[in-house]
């Protein structure tokens, strides 16, 4: 039967495009962190719409399950095929056309295979802010960035994926086409389709198009790196910031020097500017559109301001562009120089800032306490309230053999943390396969009953994504 299948696909996509030879499908196949390994019947790189639709038909017709892929740099193994060699994934990077800029209405129409970087570049070229900006923006998709909901380093001045998402082309299970490409801001026709399959990482419907919002380029960017001393002052931070900055504060991210004794290790000649290696760096980014000057006052006096409170103990202000993408890339090496550590156990995780300070310390206490010597990864989008929480084994000890013997219980002894500080076990990596127990365990019994319901009413079959985010 497969060789007719293959044969099938062929039809559809043309012989180039169906990939099958083992060198070929090899890079398809493992996940970024290296956690997953799966089988394919195929890869199949389809360059329109309609072939990911006949693709879809053709599939469901045989009972074929489909695991869509973009970039394939999600931290939950939702774009790895299972072990079966039964499964086709779909990945989309030939559907990479931007479509239109629409000044006017301040959107971008495209292709989901559009890689992030080259988005934000081609926007930038006419004015334009696309602020959607995460460290896999070279290689992620903007189809891919949608099915997680991907949030990454502007969400606290422009919202996460979700927020700049106005319409979508969507293939949905049987292999229809739906056309909500529209760039309306307000649309009260019913039930949401958009948003339902916004985060859906893959299970409801496969994102070919879609319109995303845009905004002027800020004028002015000041950057700069701040050492604190504890939590609570990293909050009383943010909080001076929101009230004194406003709608100009575009990035507060924070790195415990857990997280930056990692990139010493591992890229020595990433120096923290800040002295003596305080216990948190925070990386705060003012955007504006008055003026340079305009900025630089404000951010100089809120400084003073929290040098005066006692709430901050040294700042670094950018003073170029060049020094500035320096601290931002000090922030962003932290996920490699953990890759290059070796596995660790990530917990991608929210609390409202008000529980946060509780959430760290308690957390903090307790794993120390039960697994002593190992190091607390934590470091995140603090501004939304979002820690990547990652528990590295002490030193010297190996990767594998600890998360083997503690994977299970660390997970849930974060996750009964967050769940007592009112938060969420994923606050933007999304669910995958990695985290569909956490997520049946901590999601509520009505909330998960629904998304299984959603589930078997848009794919009966089970062919999209199976066994990812929901079993059903
Ligand atoms: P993939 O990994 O290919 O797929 C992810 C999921 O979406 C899978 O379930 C897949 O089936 C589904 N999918 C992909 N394309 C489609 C489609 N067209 N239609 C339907 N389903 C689809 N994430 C953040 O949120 N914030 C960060 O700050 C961040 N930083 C990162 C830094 C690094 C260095 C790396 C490697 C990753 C980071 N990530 C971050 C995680 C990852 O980049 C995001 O989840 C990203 O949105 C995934 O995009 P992708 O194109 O690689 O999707
Ligand atoms: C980031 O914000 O850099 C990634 O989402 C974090 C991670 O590596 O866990
Ligand atoms: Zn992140």
């Amino acid at each position: 039967m497969s060789h007719n299948i293959i044969t099938e696909l062929v039809s559809i996509v043309g012989n180039s495009y169906v990939l099958t030879a083992q060198e070929d499908t090899a890079p398809y196949l493992t996940d970024w962190r290296r956690r997953y390994t799966g089988k394919a019947l195929a890869v199949l790189l389809p360059s329109n719409t309609e072939q990911v639709a006949a693709i879809v038909k053709l599939c469901a017709h045989h009972n074929i399950a489909i695991v869509p892929q973009g970039g394939h740099t999600g931290f939950c193994g939702g774009a790895t095929p299972d072990n079966s060699g039964k499964q086709v994934v779909l990945n989309l990077k030939r559907m990479n056309h931007i479509l239109e800029i629409d000044a006017s209405n301040q959107t971008i129409s495209l292709e989901a295979g559009c890689i992030l970087q080259s988005v934000q570049e081609q926007a930038a070229a006419q004015g334009f802010l696309f602020p959607l900006n995460l460290g896999a923006k070279g290689s992620c998709m903007i189809g891919g960035n949608l099915a997680t909901n991907a949030g990454g380093t502007n969400v606290l001045r422009y919202g996460n994926t979700r927020d700049l998402c106005l319409g979508l082309e969507v293939v949905t299970a049987q292999g229809e086409i739906w056309h909500g490409m529209k760039g309306l801001r307000k649309d009260n026709t019913g039930y949401d389709l958009r948003d339902l399959f916004v985060g859906s990482e893959g299970t409801l419907g496969i994102i070919t198009g879609a319109v995303m919002k845009l905004y002027p380029l800020p004028i002015s960017q000041w950057t700069t790196l701040i050492a604190t001393q504890d939590i609570a002052s990293t909050i009383a931070l943010l909080n001076l910031f929101q009230k004194r900055a406003t709608s100009l504060l575009t990035g507060f991210e924070m790195m415990a020097q857990e997280s930056l004794a990692l990139n010493e290790k591992h890229f020595p000649q990433m120096a923290n500017p800040l002295q003596g290696r305080p216990p948190f760096t925070i990386l705060v980014e003012l955007s504006d559109h008055e003026s340079e000057e305009h900025v630089r006052q404000l951010l100089e006096s809120i400084l003073e301001e929290a040098f005066e409170a006692g709430v901050i103990s040294d700042a670094v202000i950018a003073s170029n562009l060049t020094q500035a993408n320096s601290f931002w890339h000090m922030r962003e090496q932290i996920t490699l120089a953990q890759a290059t550590e070796g596995a660790n156990l990530k917990h991608d995780i929210t609390v409202p800032l008000s529980t946060l300070e509780s959430f760290i310390t308690e957390t903090d206490r307790l794993i120390r306490a039960q697994y002593p010597g190992v190091r607390i990864i934590n470091f995140g989008h603090l501004g939304d309230g979002n820690l990547h929480y990652n528990i590295a084994p002490p030193e010297g000890v190996d990767p594998q053999t600890f998360n083997a013997a503690n994977e299970k219980r660390v997970h849930e002894l974060v996750y009964g943390q967050v769940e007592r500080c009112g938060g969420s076990i994923s606050a933007e990596h999304g669910v995958g396969q990695l985290k569909l127990e956490g997520l049946r365990a901590h999601k509520g019994a009505v909330a998960h009953d629904l998304m299984k319901t959603l589930k078997r009413a848009l794919d009966p079959q089970n062919i999209l994504n199976p066994h990812k985010v929901v079993s059903i």
